[in-house]
């Protein structure tokens, strides 16, 4: 596995990979890899000749400074793991090659799919960020694909909406959510959890199971859900920033769930902000 730092180095490589008949998947990440990640990197090696990987820590899409301080950096493990899972390279670029003295280019989505959910909570900045350094990654590694998290349903909806309006050539492929064994869902900030924190923490996908079990028993009012769901969070002593009953494409709040709806999450849990969703109305597998 090789690890580049440019992106003349970046597209030299994947040229060559083109070159030789490999189709190209690419997987953007922010490093701090764990299982979630290496189920993405099995998912694109499945499909394609020549994966690729980013790992950059995306200074823009951090609207508090702490949470950017306090986000786990390993690049050595990381290439590590990378490597195991079948990653042909890893771009892992320094910030200035990503942004250059005199950076003056937002790629804005605009609209409810950046305004809502994570958008009210961390502010419009964040989107922004996502957009800007994923359209600058696909630009870079021109893949064929690129493969997501459905743990971040939003960014997938504003990725895909973006990918659309700019007529980038690329499949946007989204992944289940990874779950350790006791149901939370993979995270690189899990690592900030303390066991009492952790173990707080499960009242998120307990929640979502509440919701997920409340819809297959027949309540589709959504306040009600919601009711449920909050129910669950406090028992353990969490409060979420939100826990909302949305459209999976529009995510615009439903009334009821009548067909495909996202039930979405986000609680802090001590100084951690986690957010975890389930499908609802689309089968258990989806969970
Ligand atoms: O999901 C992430 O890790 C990041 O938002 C991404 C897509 C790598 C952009 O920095």
């Amino acid at each position: 596995m090789k690890i580049v730092r440019t992106v003349s180095e970046l597209r030299e490589a994947i040229a060559a990979a083109r070159g030789a008949g490999a189709s190209i998947a690419l997987i953007p990440t922010m490093g701090a890899l764990h299982e979630g990640h290496l189920s993405l990197v099995r998912a694109a090696r499945a499909e394609h000749g020549y994966v690729v990987m980013s790992i950059f820590v995306n200074p823009t899409q951090f609207t508090e400074a702490a949470d950017l301080a306090a986000y786990p950096r390993q690049e050595d493990r990381d290439a590590e793991l990378a490597e195991s899972a079948g990653v042909d390279l890893v771009f892992a670029p320094e910030a200035a090659e990503l942004y250059p003295a005199g950076f003056a280019t937002t790629v804005h989505v605009g609209g409810a799919i950046t305004e809502t959910l994570e958008g009210a909570g961390r502010g419009p900045a964040h989107f922004d960020g996502v957009a800007t350094v994923v359209s600058k990654l696909l630009i870079a590694a021109a893949p064929d694909a690129a493969y997501f998290g459905q743990k971040d349903a939003q960014q997938v909806v504003v990725v895909r909406r973006m990918v659309a309006d700019l007529g980038l050539p690329v499949r946007i492929v989204a992944c289940p959510i990874s779950r350790d064994d006791d149901g939370l869902a993979r995270s690189s900030r899990n690592t900030r959890l303390s066991a009492e924190q952790r173990s707080k923490a499960l009242a998120i996908p307990r929640a979502l199971a509440e919701v997920s079990e409340a819809v297959r028993s027949g309540v589709t009012d959504a306040t009600a859900l919601i009711e449920r769901g909050v129910a669950v969070l406090a028992q353990s002593g969490v409060t979420a920033e939100y826990l909302a009953l949305v459209d999976p494409d529009t995510l615009e709040a439903v009334p009821r769930v009548t067909g495909a709806t996202l039930c979405a999450i986000a609680a802090r849990v001590g100084e951690v902000r986690l957010i975890d969703n389930v499908l609802l109305g689309a089968g258990p597998e989806q969970r």
